[in-house]
């Protein structure tokens, strides 16, 4: 078991692993970035994850210098070399070091600096949450949009933070018209009169890739869902909820600022949603993504 990171092609310890005073995301989150997971040891989602990692770098202006193989081929490098039996897979690609400690892009170097970061990883089993919703608003959309994955995660970070002084597990942001957008580092669901609803993407939120594959799997199934704006009070109101991301897959909350949903158990739903994708990821996805891998790295 071993935690290595691959920066810029050469694999070292994470220990051994150092950036530059001067690096852009270090002085200003100037970065974007997308954690996949392996099931089975191989990386799940990973053509979603990279389309997406694209789209955060075009929406922050970044030109991407590598093309997706030599991307694929440096996790696939670092995994091997690490062994463990999952890993967390973290690929961060900073602005670089620049000239200056100086905003202004000019001062930027022609090419990004790009790290891929290998730690074992446990099983994920969707550990319960309790929710505080906080006062601190999701990043409006006309500012730095949700949906870019960038390494400015400080709003998060505290949101995560103002739960914790709570008591709770995990944050609730609303946006700026009322409506619940999403969790710290996860998309969140909601049972309501027997429809699963989500916000829609353009409540400003991440279009997390857990999120688009449970709403495929949910219409293959015939579980009615729902794409649709939800206020605080209907989201507290509702049957049952759940978040949804890479690390947690599908999470039961069992609460929301101390009261509970439903009897404060993981609601019927949830767990049916929970464990019929657990088994659809490893057993109908993940052998799509794997013949897609080794297709691109033949
Ligand atoms: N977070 N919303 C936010 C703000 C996120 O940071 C994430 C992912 C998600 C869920 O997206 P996905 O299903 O693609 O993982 C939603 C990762 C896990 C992280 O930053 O660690």
């Amino acid at each position: 078991m071993a935690n290595l990171c691959n920066l810029d092609g050469l694999i070292a310890p994470e220990s051994e692993t150092v950036v530059p005073v001067l690096d852009r995301g270090f002085l200003f989150g100037d970065s974007v970035y997308e954690v996949i997971r392996t099931l089975g040891g191989a990386p799940f989602a990973w053509e979603e994850h990279l389309d997406r990692l694209w789209q955060s770098a075009a929406g922050i202006r970044m030109r991407l210098d590598l093309d997706r193989r030599t991307v694929v081929k440096r996790i696939a490098d670092t995994l091997a070399r690490a062994g463990n039996d999952e890993s967390y897979i973290r690929i961060v690609v900073s602005r670089g070091a620049g000239s200056a400690p100086n905003i202004d892009l000019s001062h930027a170097p022609a090419k990004p600096c790009w790290l891929v970061m290998v730690r074992a990883l446990a099983p994920i089993d969707g550990v319960p949450v309790h929710l505080a919703r906080v006062e601190r608003l999701r990043n409006d959309r006309r500012a730095l949009d949700p949906a870019v994955k960038s390494g400015n995660y400080l709003n998060n970070v505290l949101g995560l933070a103002e739960a914790r002084d709570r008591g709770a597990t995990d944050c609730l942001f609303l946006n700026a018209e009322g409506h619940v957008t999403e969790a710290s580092t996860s998309n969140v669901f909601a049972v309501v009169r027997g429809t699963l609803c989500t916000p829609p993407l353009d409540s400003g939120i991440l279009a997390g890739v857990t999120r688009a594959l449970l709403l495929e799997w949910c219409r293959a199934q015939g579980i009615p869902v729902a794409e649709r704006n939800l206020t605080a009070g209907e989201f507290a109101a509702a049957d049952e909820a759940f978040l949804s991301s890479t690390l947690r897959s599908v999470s039961p909350v069992l609460s929301l600022d101390g009261k509970p949903f439903g009897n404060g158990t993981e609601g019927a739903l949830t767990q049916r949603i929970r464990r019929g994708f657990d088994a659809w990821c490893r057993d109908t996805a993940l052998p799509r993504h794997q013949r897609a891998l080794q297709a691109l790295l033949a």
